[in-house]
């Protein structure tokens, strides 16, 4: 059985990007019975129940025939595996896909293409602030001490597209199979360990919801898809790998409409295939799953012995929680890059939870501070980014929102280059914000909750005065004029 690092030498260059795909559907089209076949495991599960409605992510990526064969016959006859693995090669040819993924390199929505370098989280936040320090010259270069000077430092920050910015983050694979080595047990991976089934007496219903989508794949069939899976399959009685697996496979539903439509490196800040299903997003859900699954053992998770077999053989499980809790906030947070349409929890609207992640499964610094003054220049500009009807909207025009949660302090780089870099980035994302929430409130006389506003206001400005000495008196001044002006302040919120 090959493993995955064989199929690398043979990529060279091309696999570091992600192949262009070309998708033209032809005429012929493969039987998609055999996809949904019934399996003699996991209550007759079928390779549908699982992977996507037609089996597009599979197609895409350069899994050895022999791959497909050892995965189908866990589920099927040794005829019907060999008709699964025609039915991918008759897949390739309707799809017409020319370019195959590496199944090693690739990871899907890895911004940019390819993780940074960097053995350690240090090392990949160090190179993402380099990265970043190009980009945004105002925030990484000397004090931004003027209104001018702060208007240009957030006009640079949208203009940042973090879809196609590297991170140090690594996103999880499509497959992670023991069968490849034991670095490749694990749960940080896309596909659903435990079958997310939909009942049986309703998967005549599903399967036509599916047929429906795939006829014509429009967003609004893929919404019905999702909002349908949602009321079929019901988590509550579930344990927390069935969950987090139900929660893989609606986020599965989404990234391959994008690979369907090869919208995967749109620029937006605000997704179309999440917004639509109104205040939940399903990518992002994998990560918060993985979140409330933290700390749990392998029996706590609902890990059958077969799977613990699997998955244990290499990574800790708490690493491999962490990879998911963090890779999945990242990419789920590309999607939704305001927070607001992603869920009804404030914790998760206000980055805590994002931020809490960032820290405790890297610590990530430098990407934390950027995502959070990304999350609020996003929130405080782009109206499609907030969801609801404004009057219900809480401190979106809170500048002072940005800060870390605290995490900014706890996580200050030791070596000096980074620590410089992080400094001054950060001290100057707080004195940007702190400088446009000053004219927001002179223009519109009005703050959402005064005491949040103001205790947000003291956090920024203590950090600057602890860790940039120099501005401590600027720093002073600028807080003494803001408090003022909340304190005169109409309050909204
Ligand atoms: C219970 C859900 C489930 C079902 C049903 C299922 N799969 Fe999978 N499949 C997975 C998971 C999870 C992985 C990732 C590897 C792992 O966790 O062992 C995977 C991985 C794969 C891979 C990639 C293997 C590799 O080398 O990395 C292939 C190919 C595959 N499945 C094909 C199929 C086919 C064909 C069927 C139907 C006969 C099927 N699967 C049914 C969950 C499922």
């Amino acid at each position: 059985m090959p493993a995955y690092g064989a199929r690398d030498c043979a990529l060279g260059m091309r696999a570091r990007h992600i192949p262009r795909l070309q998708i033209r559907p032809s005429a012929i089209s493969p039987d998609i019975a055999i996809w949904r076949k019934p399996g003699r495991i996991q209550g007759g599960a079928a390779c549908a129940t699982c992977h996507s409605p037609d089996g597009i992510e599979l197609a895409v990526y350069r899994f050895e025939d022999a791959d497909i064969l050892r995965r189908a016959k866990q589920h099927l006859s040794d005829d019907d595996s060999q008709q699964v693995v025609d039915y991918i090669h008759g897949l390739r040819t309707k799809l017409n896909v020319t370019d195959l993924r590496d199944p090693d390199l690739d990871r899907p929505l890895q911004p940019g293409g390819s993780i940074l370098p960097g053995k350690t989280p240090a090392e990949r936040d160090l190179a993402f602030g380099l990265e970043l320090r190009d980009l945004l010259p105002h925030l990484f270069k000397g004090r931004i001490e003027t209104l001018g000077q702060a208007k240009i430092a957030e006009a640079e920050l949208l203009k940042v597209q973090p879809v196609n910015l590297k991170a140090g983050i690594p996103f999880n694979r499509l497959s992670e199979d023991v069968a490849h080595g034991s670095e490749h047990a694990s749960i940080a991976q896309w596909l659903p360990e435990v079958p997310p089934a939909v009942p049986q007496d309703q998967l005549s219903e599903w399967y036509a919801a599916e047929d429906r989508y795939l006829a014509d794949p429009n967003e609004e069939r893929l919404h019905d898809l999702i909002f349908l899976h949602l009321q079929l399959v019901n988590k509550n009685r579930m344990l927390a790998l069935g969950v987090i697996s139900t929660a893989k496979y609606r986020a599965l539903l989404v990234w391959q409409d994008r690979i369907r439509h090869r919208t995967e490196r749109d620029p937006l800040n605000v997704a179309s295939d999440v917004a639509r299903n109104g205040n939940y997003n399903p990518i992002w859900e994998v990560g918060e799953e993985a979140r409330q699954a933290m700390g749990r053992d392998p029996h706590g998770l609902g890990m059958d012995e077969e799977t613990q077999g699997k998955k244990l053989a290499g990574t800790p499980l708490a690493e491999q929680l962490s990879q998911l809790r963090v890779a999945w906030f990242w990419a789920g947070w590309l999607s939704d890059q305001g927070l607001f349409k992603t869920s009804h929890d404030d914790k998760t609207r206000l980055g805590m939870w994002f931020s809490e992640s960032l820290s405790k499964d890297g610590p990530y610094p430098i990407h934390n501070v950027f995502a959070n003054a990304r999350r609020q220049a996003v929130v405080s500009n782009d109206p499609v980014a907030w969801g609801e009807p404004l009057a219900r909207k809480r401190r979106i025009w809170d500048f002072a929102g940005l800060r870390s949660f605290g995490f900014e302090f706890r996580d200050v780089p030791a070596d000096p280059e980074y620590r410089n870099l992080y400094i001054g980035f950060t001290a100057n994302c707080f004195r940007m914000n702190l400088l446009l929430l000053k004219e927001a409130i002179e223009r519109t006389h009005e703050v959402w909750g005064k005491l949040n506003t103001k205790s947000n206001i003291a956090a920024l400005v203590d950090f600057i005065k602890r860790f940039d000495p120099p501005s401590a008196d600027a720093a002073t001044k600028l807080q003494r004029e803001l408090t003022a002006l909340v304190d005169a302040a109409k309050q909204r919120g």
